[in-house]
């Protein structure tokens, strides 16, 4: 609907450029948004107060013109011109229940699918395999695979690319500790929290031990076969610990998705190389650098981004920039999204300059940092156990089910044990998923159990809750919520209707913003003002005490959308439904 009027304007801008009335040199950036007054209208423009002093003209003038030239749409019933000069437009009922009886007959609910399809690398989850996944890594994981998921129900061609750390000085401290105490021993690994910390206490405490770690390293990167034989099953366990977290939180990513800095090894000195052959090296104390104009630090002195240490060794940069080029020679991606801590916003700046600068990626290949803030403890500061180490993600999520498990028993005592069971796996599951999900992305956020357990308020158990209201009507009905035929048509009559069927006719423009803009949280709150909506429209619009057959068919349609609207929204989001709870 906005991107529709959005387009009636534009052409109304352009006839009254035709006609002389408005500078052609203008081009104006045209916002459509939601009517914060349903009295006042269903969307509102603010078009002509923009254009008002550019043109030479008193907004409410414009805004008149404007409406004047504004070819008609049977979506639309009424513009009215009001306060400074805005101009509202009031949707025709008629015309939106068209659209959403159509929503309803189709497999991507009214959902506009991409044209043209893009190649779209999605860059998240990518821990260091060095340890064990923690909470710090929860949140790449799950806005990464929610944005993905909603390209692909787009018809995107997602590229998932899981840039695991799997390489580096560290590794050469876990090699020399793993032999010192044998590959069977490899138990010890089910803790790889425990055997880091072993390695490091051995590395700290004994100088010997850490100049074996060191010659690990060396033979490493110069392809010894048992060291690398070495870091292979070390990997091969950290990705099992990883694999095991994105089963249990329902994440879509897999081994064949794994591709880790190591890949990109055989690459770095092409890149340093073809650095150099294109003009962008400056040695700074025997480090080889690109400097920048436009990064300085505060005081003015050229940031560099190095690309290989005086000891020959290279850097995080020089993996990104190999990792760029394979996106866009082998992968051909027309996007790529990283999903990685605001903190490294910096780095992708100065990587995605450089390599354009060198031309490893072409013009039109998109690069967005799709940034994100801390997770911090209820106490503001950041999430840790208490006696201050990191938490696990494995022992968060045991801990969610618990208390999901305790909440809903309380409130469904009946409840066999196999079901409550399944019921506080996706409620706890869900709700830590929906509480990182449903704030914006770039902000820090405090992570408390009670809160996202919670039944009211934007969680996952009011809006899993919501679903099994809706759920549970068809089930009365003996119907099944994708199956309408026979029932007559969608009629929007009273205002609670109307209120749910205009929400759910901005699903489609709710999604295209969250590929856009890499923010599930705009579907969270979509959702969630969906089931508001969808209670009122509950309370005040009997479905089976409806005063007609005809108008409770036209009910339980509306219900079916909200239904599969609510269902398929959650699943975007990697939560799953229940039909009962
Ligand atoms: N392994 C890195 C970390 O834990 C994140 C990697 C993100 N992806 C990338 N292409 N740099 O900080």
């Amino acid at each position: 609907m906005k991107s529709l009027i959005s387009q009636l304007l534009a052409s109304a801008v352009a006839s009254l450029q035709q006609q002389g009335s408005l500078p052609a040199e203008l081009t104006p950036n045209i916002q459509v948004e939601n009517a914060r007054d349903r009295a006042h209208g269903d969307f509102a423009s603010n078009l002509a107060m923009m254009l008002a002093k550019p043109a030479g003209m008193k907004p409410r003038d414009l805004a008149q013109q404007l409406v004047d030239a504004l070819p008609a749409h049977q979506a639309i019933r009424e513009v009215a011109i009001a306060g400074p000069g805005f101009i509202n437009f009031f949707q025709d009922s008629q015309w939106l229940a068209v659209q959403l009886q159509q929503a309803l007959d189709d497999p991507h609910l009214g959902v506009t699918q991409a044209a043209p399809v893009q190649r779209i690398v999605v860059d998240y989850s990518s821990p260091n395999l060095a340890k064990e996944m923690h909470v710090g890594h929860l949140r790449s994981t799950i806005i990464g695979d929610a944005v993905a998921k909603v390209l692909e129900f787009l018809g995107h061609h997602v590229l998932r690319q899981n840039h695991v750390g799997d390489w580096g000085t560290q590794f050469g401290m876990l090699l020399a500790y793993l032999e010192e105490h044998g590959v069977d021993e490899g138990a010890e690994l089910g803790d790889l929290e425990g055997f880091y910390r072993a390695a490091k206490k051995r590395f700290d405490e004994s100088p010997e031990f850490a100049d074996r770690a060191r010659q690990r390293v060396v033979a490493l990167q110069a392809g010894d076969a048992h060291s690398l034989a070495l870091w292979a099953r070390f990997n091969e366990i950290s990705l099992g610990h990883c694999q095991a977290v994105y089963e249990r939180l329902g994440v879509s990513l897999e081994r064949q998705h794994v591709r880790g800095e190591s890949a990109y090894n055989d690459m770095l000195a092409a890149v340093v190389r073809d650095l150099e052959q294109a003009g962008l090296l400056t040695e700074s104390e025997g480090a080889r650098c690109v400097f920048l104009d436009e990064f300085s630090n505060s005081e003015g002195k050229p940031l560099p981004v190095i690309v290989q240490k005086a000891g020959g060794g290279y850097l995080y940069a020089t993996t990104d920039l190999a990792a760029m080029r394979y996106r866009q020679q082998q992968l051909q991606a027309d996007r790529v999204l990283y999903f990685v801590d605001q903190r490294q916003a910096l780095h992708f700046q100065q990587v995605f300059a450089v390599a354009r600068k060198a031309g490893f990626v072409s013009a039109n290949m998109q690069l967005e940092h799709m940034g994100f803030g801390t997770m911090n403890g209820a106490d503001g500061r950041p999430f840790k156990t208490r006696d201050g180490g990191t938490v696990k993600l494995i022992d968060l999520l045991d801990e969610a089910e618990q208390r999901a498990r305790a909440l809903v028993q309380q409130k469904n005592p009946q409840l066999d044990s196999a079901e409550l069971d399944q019921i506080a796996r996706a409620v706890g599951i869900g709700a830590v998923k929906y509480a990182d999900l449903s704030k914006h992305r770039s902000s820090d956020y405090s992570f408390n159990f009670e809160q996202m357990l919670s039944f009211e308020g934007n969680t996952a158990p009011y809006l899993m809750y919501a679903y099994t209201r809706v759920a549970s009507i068809f089930r009365k009905q003996q119907r099944d919520m994708h199956d309408c035929s026979g029932l007559a048509p969608l009629q929007l009559d009273a205002d609670a209707e109307v209120e749910l069927g205009a929400h759910l006719a901005q699903f489609d423009s709710t999604l295209q913003y969250v590929a856009r803009e890499g923010t599930p949280h705009s579907l969270c709150h979509y959702l969630y003002e969906l089931a508001g909506r969808f209670s009122a429209f509950y309370e005040q619009c009997p479905i089976l005490a409806a005063n007609s057959p005809a108008e409770r068919d036209s009910r339980l349609r509306l219900a079916a959308l909200t239904g599969l609207t609510l269902r398929q929204g959650l699943n975007l989001l990697g939560i799953d439904t229940l039909e009962r709870m």
